[in-house]
């Protein structure tokens, strides 16, 4: 049975929602799922943007049914190729056969990739940037946000209504509750920790492209965003967008420590704790740790975009990093985090080796201080280290 939403008189929401998917991309576990938006126009022509994953098709095509209600499909937008969007163009083609697909020669290179379907330029319309295409009552108009997160990636803008179709950019892991606003949920509560989980960790990487976007974004009146996953916004947008202001520039939320440790039988993990405590004595507010062989390392790359201040502890293991640290580590730096101070602590009961194989991955990342003297653990943590850790306490908490 269809499930759409109104979001106005003539624009539903017509996506679906998978609270099955373990892992998304075969990365991110999204215990809360997450949702595909699609989104469907009815002017005087009528306009589909963006499709959805393949696993959400049977509630995609009873919904698109529901909303056309006997008219013919005009246009297809696509602002972005990555199949949890766009799984579903070639059975929408061959749907409605006469529809005219509305994207950029980007995207039409990537559809001849991704599907073997036989259209010619007639089934077109190319796009460039700020070209418009009249639907009626409203004008489209075409914003490129290449790497966000995509190459391909376009960000479409109803002129008339003021909404823009963002893309991936302001979406949120986690699925849509019934409601489809941001404003009418418990966002900060219950979505902002997902949604900088699902920024950091896809497109993170991509700061100066996001920049980009909210350079030409903040150049236009938005009422209204519509993103590829979570909720619509329609209020308070200034707060989310601070969020990606933050985000993209790789600004720390808040000025506290994140501290994440990898420890096989507990002494790292002690003398993590050690100087959790030590910090917490000196006035620090809303430490954080992870073990980061329990933690999933897209929590901890999050935290890693919020919080100022980061501390690693890891064991020596195979005459280096333990395998999860160095994954985490590789992870953070491959998410291009940067303005970060940074301290760090090994442990090694024969051949300490950790430490500098740490500081030499963390000290690729840029514009990050190496802050304290690194502390070494052997095998366990004795008064004298206890008071080394005191020392790195201070050094933190005179940094912050
Ligand atoms: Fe939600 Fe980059 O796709």
């Amino acid at each position: 049975m269809y499930n759409v939403k109104k979001i106005k008189e003539d624009l539903f929401w017509i996506g679906a929602n998978d609270r099955r998917i373990a892992l998304f991309e075969s990365v991110y576990p999204v215990p809360t799922g997450v949702s595909y938006n699609s989104y469907l126009l009815l002017d005087e022509k009528t306009v589909l943007l963006d499709t959805v994953d393949k696993s959400a098709s049977h509630q995609f095509f009873e919904n698109i049914e529901h909303v056309l209600n006997g008219r013919k499909l005009d246009y297809l937008v696509i602002n972005h190729m990555e199949p949890d969007h766009c799984a579903e163009i070639q059975t929408i083609v061959e749907k409605y056969p006469e529809l005219k697909i509305v994207c950029n020669a980007k995207t039409q290179t990537m559809i001849n990739q991704f599907f073997d379907m036989k259209l010619s330029d007639a089934n077109y319309i190319l796009v460039k940037e700020g070209d418009t295409l009249s639907t009626g009552k409203h004008i489209l108009s075409f914003v490129f946000a290449p790497m966000v997160h995509w190459p391909e990636v376009m960000v479409t803008y109803d002129t008339t209504d003021k909404i823009l179709f963002s893309a991936d950019a302001f979406g949120a892991f986690g699925a849509i509750d019934g409601n489809i606003f941001a404003d009418d949920v418990d966002f900060d509560g219950r979505y902002m920790d997902e949604a900088r989980r699902y920024y950091t960790n896809i497109v993170g990487k991509y700061g100066p492209q996001v920049q980009m976007l909210l350079k030409k974004a903040a150049g236009i009146e938005i009422e209204m965003i519509c993103p590829l996953h979570g909720y619509v916004w329609r209020k308070d947008l200034g707060k989310f967008i601070d969020k990606y202001q933050k985000w993209s520039t790789y600004t720390p939320e808040i000025n506290s420590v994140l501290i994440a440790y990898t420890s096989v039988y507990g002494d790292t993990q002690n003398a993590a704790e050690i100087l959790a405590g030590q910090l917490a004595e000196l006035g620090v507010k809303d430490i954080k740790m992870y073990d980061a062989s329990v933690t999933h390392p897209s929590y901890i790359v999050s935290d890693a975009f919020k919080y100022s201040h980061i501390v690693f502890a890891s064991t020596t293991y195979n005459n280096g990093i333990f395998v999860n640290m160095e994954n985490l580590l590789h992870d953070i730096l491959a998410h291009n985090l940067q303005n970060r101070k940074i301290a760090t602590i090994d442990n090694g009961s024969w051949a300490p080796t950790c430490g500098k194989a740490m500081i030499d991955i963390i000290s690729q990342l840029k514009n990050t201080e190496i802050v304290g003297q690194h502390v070494n653990i052997k095998s366990s943590v004795k008064t004298d280290k206890v008071a080394e850790l005191s020392e790195l306490a201070k050094a933190i908490k005179a940094s912050m």
